[in-house]
């Protein structure tokens, strides 16, 4: 027994509180850092996504720059800049050198992040593989701050190397940063051009330059209108869990139920307040830093029970249907385009919207299977196709009855590609590298309805398609029967055999042209 307690106490001393960046050291591969080809793509993703992300915010046409140079061997210089808001000089260091340090992690609106982890996490990954400091370079539109600087991890703290403050003589506002990592580049597939074209065209207002290894690539815009900016909402009543609810009500200084209720949940009034309290059995005076462990549960009950109106949509950023067809047309090269934004839903209180483009014909292989781009929050995921509701949703949808052929359960076959973006406040993505959307039926189900009814607009093209290549096909037949018919005709008539041959000509073409419209 006693020795029992001697061992406890030597295990307790090696007990202590461990550092988020030191967890992630660990573990980087829950972040997209598993080996050196999406290493790469990763670090370009978070700096773009984050760049892009804050053009929006700030309502400014995002002009994004991004260079990729090999240094040495497996290693490259990366830069990403912008012409976004940039940081102030307060917080920059605390924004890309500190984990869980972020704006937008307590907000409840469309954004492409939401941890407050990419940034930092790709230059852990940068100071682990090649030891050397992040450059960074913001503006606000005053004085441009240079910074360079490094992880304390065991601290989850930046540490700053040197800092550099000039003069803005152009007025420039933005961020730049520049990281060097381990990597492999490739140009095809899961890659940094791929990313990138998928990027231009989900967010066709974007203009971006990306000088590679290769050369240089112009994505430019295909237009000047940018997507409204979602508006931030309060959690509604049906989706909040028992302990977020626990630790709102113990933390509140409300001094009664009904103003907490109003104050901190949206689609809820004084009326649907008194209807709550009156089926959890909870008096209005009651404090909610007063509240029993039964009265919350009771009230989260009664929260769920009670019928309210479904929240505001007006926090999504849906691209719409005539963007994201600007989008397609100006990176792919196929002969006819649909799209469909469907109506925003609702699924355990957080409102979420699907939308569907595809190309179909033109340059697209009509061999392969269909081609597959899925999206969410406008921004591309490249990793993880399989284990994806979006991917699920397109397998699972019978493409014959839209004119194309597919073996079941699989993707269908012919020239088209296919578009899914999932826009929402909160993707239940798989896991922390954010590269698929888990399967719940009320997301595969929304998904299907809208490939059906983008399916059914193209069905009628594919239609009228099949049907001219048959009328087609019957003209070019009769087409060479012509002089034996004229012959014939000529003798039994004493007519002209050319005269016949005009004629016949004539009339086939007055066919085609009624027959195609
Ligand atoms: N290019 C940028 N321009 C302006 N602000 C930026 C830029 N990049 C990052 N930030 C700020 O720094 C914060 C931290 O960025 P970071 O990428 O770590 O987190 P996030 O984008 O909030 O979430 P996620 O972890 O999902 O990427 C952001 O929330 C944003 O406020
Ligand atoms: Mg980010």
């Amino acid at each position: 027994m006693a020795k029992k307690t001697q061992d406890a106490q030597e295990l307790s001393k090696n007990l202590k509180e461990i550092s988020i960046a030191e967890f992630f050291e660990k573990n980087r591969h829950l972040l997209g850092y598993e080996n050196t080809t999406k290493s790469m793509l990763t670090v370009i993703k978070e700096l773009v996504d984050n760049s892009i992300d804050a053009c929006e915010e700030a309502g400014i046409l995002p002009d994004i720059k991004v260079t990729v140079k090999p240094t040495e061997d497996n290693k490259y210089m990366i830069r990403v800049e912008d012409n976004g808001p940039g940081i102030v000089e307060e917080k920059l260091h605390l924004a890309f050198g500190k984990f869980l340090y972020g704006s937008k992690f307590h907000r409840l609106r469309q954004a492409r992040g939401t941890q407050g982890i990419g940034v930092a996490g790709a230059i852990l990954y940068s100071q682990l593989t090649t030891g050397k400091t992040a450059k960074l370079t913001s503006s606000t539109g005053k004085d441009i701050i240079e910074l360079d600087m490094t992880i304390d991890v065991v601290r989850n703290q930046p540490n700053i190397i040197s800092t550099k403050k000039e003069k803005n003589l152009k007025g420039w506002h933005g961020i730049k940063i520049e990281l060097e990592i381990e990597g492999r580049y490739v140009e095809k597939g899961q890659s940094i051009p791929e990313y990138l074209k998928q990027t231009a065209i989900m967010n066709p207002y974007a203009k971006i330059i990306y000088n590679g290894p290769n050369g240089k690539t112009v994505f430019e815009r295909a237009t000047k209108e940018m997507p409204n900016l979602p508006k931030e909402i309060k959690p509604h009543p049906h989706g909040v869990e028992l302990g977020i609810l626990r630790r709102m009500a113990r933390t509140s200084k409300d001094l009664n139920m009904s103003v907490f209720l109003r104050k901190n949940f949206c689609r809820v009034g004084s009326s649907s307040a008194d209807q709550i309290l009156k089926l959890a059995k909870i008096e209005n005076k009651t404090k909610p830093s007063e509240l029993r462990h039964q009265d919350i549960v009771n009230l989260h009950n009664s929260m769920q029970k009670v019928k309210l109106i479904a929240p505001s949509t007006d926090c999504l950023s849906q691209l719409g249907e005539s963007l994201i067809e600007k989008g397609l047309k100006k990176e792919i090269q196929g002969e006819h385009f649909v799209s469909i934004a469907r109506s925003p839903t609702v699924y355990k209180g957080r409102p979420f919207a699907v939308e569907v483009g595809l190309a179909y014909g033109g340059d697209l292989n009509a061999k392969n299977s269909a081609e597959l781009l899925r999206f969410a929050n406008k921004v591309p995921l490249m990793y993880h196709n399989g284990d994806c509701a979006i991917t699920d949703a397109v397998k699972s949808l019978d493409w014959r009855r839209y004119g194309l052929q597919q073996s079941q359960g699989s993707m269908p076959n012919g020239p088209l590609l296919i578009l899914v973006h999932f826009a929402s406040v909160w993707v239940p993505f798989t896991s922390e590298g954010k590269q698929a959307i888990a399967s719940y039926p009320e997301i595969i189900k929304e998904i299907k309805l809208a490939l059906q009814d983008a399916g059914r607009k193209l069905k009628i093209f594919i239609s009228k398609k099949k049907r001219n290549k048959e009328i087609e096909m019957r003209q070019n037949m009769f087409e060479r029967y012509i002089p034996e018919v004229a012959e014939s005709l000529s003798k039994l008539s004493g007519e002209k055999k050319e005269k016949i041959i005009k004629g016949l000509e004539g009339f086939l073409k007055k066919e085609e042209k009624g027959e195609k419209k």
